[in-house]
């Protein structure tokens, strides 16, 4: 049977995660600790990424090389670059790309040397399911957040992610950003630190991968303000929802 992995970005998602998982066994390997379990009666190995892409693609090859498993799907929080992301809406990655990757003038700004390519896909049958998966739980949890008034009534988003090794904390740096990939015809919807190495990784080795990303701000001045008590009361939950409903649809 196929082995999936799921990648946290946070502890505080990890936990609900782990929650879980029947027969919960831990592995340490590379410095990091591995959960293997059964999540219903799918075999799971759960794990954080850490956080940048380095410390990212290492997670993945070693739960390809050592874990073998045959599916990514990384859960995590992102700041809203698109118009009409919100903080508490959901955005299911369709493909990365790397803001901060730049070989120019050797290479085209944003591609990704040897690689002949700057986008790097997610698989597509894979991230249907989870895109399903997301409206799924966001019917449920989402609409309990809005019922709080925590949240705009939350919607799930389809498109680009950029990634790079930068918290992106202000309006400036978030349009410097937005301006140079929509130059290049990139239009990211959100940004994190993590979601293209690991599609680098699985595009490598030719693992499905999958990734899904919480708006738990907006890429601005506020962002760190917004951080820390999104992720606990909102995300946490959001990525144990939307979990809990693919692991029906694996
Ligand atoms: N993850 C969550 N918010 C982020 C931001 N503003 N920049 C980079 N990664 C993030």
């Amino acid at each position: 049977m196929t082995t999936t992995a799921i990648v946290s970005a946070l502890l505080d998602e990890q936990k609900g995660l782990l929650d879980q998982l029947q027969h919960a066994h831990k592995e340490q390997r590379a410095g990091r600790t591995f959960w293997r379990g059964q999540w219903g009666d799918q075999d799971v190995v759960l794990v954080l990424s850490r956080i940048g892409k380095v410390a990212a693609a290492s997670t993945a090859t070693t739960l390809i090389e050592a874990f073998g498993v045959g599916r990514v799907v990384f859960t995590g929080v992102a700041g809203g670059l698109g118009e009409g992301v919100r903080v508490g809406d959901v955005v299911v990655a369709e493909d990365f790309v790397q803001h901060d990757m730049d070989s120019s003038p050797l290479f085209a700004r944003y591609e990704i040397p040897l690689y002949g390519r700057s986008r790097l896909p997610c698989d597509p049958s894979l991230t249907a399911l989870l895109q399903q998966a997301a409206n799924a739980g966001l019917a449920v949890a989402g609409d309990h957040f809005h019922r709080e008034r925590l949240i705009a009534e939350p919607r799930v988003h389809r498109g680009l992610v950029a990634s790079g090794d930068r918290f992106v904390s202000s309006a400036e740096e978030a349009a410097t950003l937005r301006q140079g990939l929509h130059g290049a015809g990139h239009i990211p919807l959100a940004v994190e630190m993590e979601g293209a190495a690991v599609a680098q990784v699985c595009l490598d080795y030719g693992v499905p991968f999958a990734a899904m990303r919480t708006i738990s701000d907006r890429a601005d001045d506020q962002a760190h303000v917004d951080f820390s008590a999104f992720v606990q009361q909102v995300a946490s939950p959001y990525a144990l929802a939307i979990v809990r409903e693919l692991m029906k649809l694996l």
